[in-house]
């Protein structure tokens, strides 16, 4: 449900690990600044700087204890403190929120993967959130055995950096991203006015070039005001 009492414009970026969200994400964040629009740039989970904190337990390969529910609860506080202290204040400022990732990810990970209740999770979802939520979803559609290539790719990379290990979720067996993988295509078939699927396994040129077909219109339809670039 859109919160249609505030000026500001929520867009989000959902898809598998490894799909390329990062890369996609600065691009358009970039090319919104260089136009001249106030963006703020989130994360779920992170963000803010207790989702930080969230995000490290949530995702340390090292908690295989971390229970489903807990996790869910914890994706969910991650959540709230992003929606409340930045950005519901940054929507009703009139400002371009862009998140990488928000409850689309939950329904496909927490719901299909581990398989939990939907109706909890949009009952939690209301909860943390409110009426704050996308108006538009990039979702970046990647074949989920390349996508995961990437990601494990990544993880060593992190690891040889001596970066905190983010493993958790990605280590988790083929079914459960396969699980992952079909509940974003129905939530796609759901709400297709509001997910643009787009095929990530294009150059990344024409990935940034759909995407940003996708939220020029948007942009204008909301006659957002130019502010300050705000880096
Ligand atoms: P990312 O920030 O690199 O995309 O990684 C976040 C990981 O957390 C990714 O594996 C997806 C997972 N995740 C969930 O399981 N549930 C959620 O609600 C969110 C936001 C992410």
């Amino acid at each position: 449900m859109t919160d249609v009492r505030r000026p500001g414009l929520f867009l989000s970026f959902e898809g598998m690990d490894g799909s390329g969200k990062t890369t996609q994400m600065s691009l358009l964040i970039d090319r919104l600044r260089q136009e001249g629009y106030d963006v703020l740039e989130t994360a779920e989970p992170g963000g803010t700087p207790i989702g930080r904190q969230i995000r490290r337990i949530l995702l340390d390969g090292a908690n295989q204890e971390l229970s489903s529910r807990a996790e869910l609860l914890l994706y969910f506080a991650c959540r709230a403190q992003n929606v409340d202290e930045w950005i519901r204040p940054a929507l009703t400022a009139g400002r371009i929120v862009v998140s990488d990732r928000f409850t689309d990810s939950t329904l496909a990970y927490q719901g299909a993967g581990r398989g939990l209740p939907l109706d909890t999770i949009h009952a939690l979802h209301r909860f943390a959130c409110g009426p704050t939520a996308p108006d538009l979803t990039i979702y970046l559609d990647i074949d989920r055995a390349i996508g995961l290539a990437r990601a494990h790719a990544r993880n060593a990379e992190r690891a040889a950096a001596a970066q905190p290990d983010e493993t958790r979720i990605d280590d988790e067996a083929p079914e459960f991203h396969d699980r992952v993988h079909q509940a974003y295509a129905a939530l796609c078939d759901n709400e297709p006015n509001r997910i643009r699927r787009i095929d990530a396994a294009q150059d990344i040129g024409q990935v940034h070039a759909d995407i940003w077909d996708a939220v020029a219109s948007r942009v204008a339809a909301h006659a957002l005001r130019k502010g300050p670039a705000h880096v």
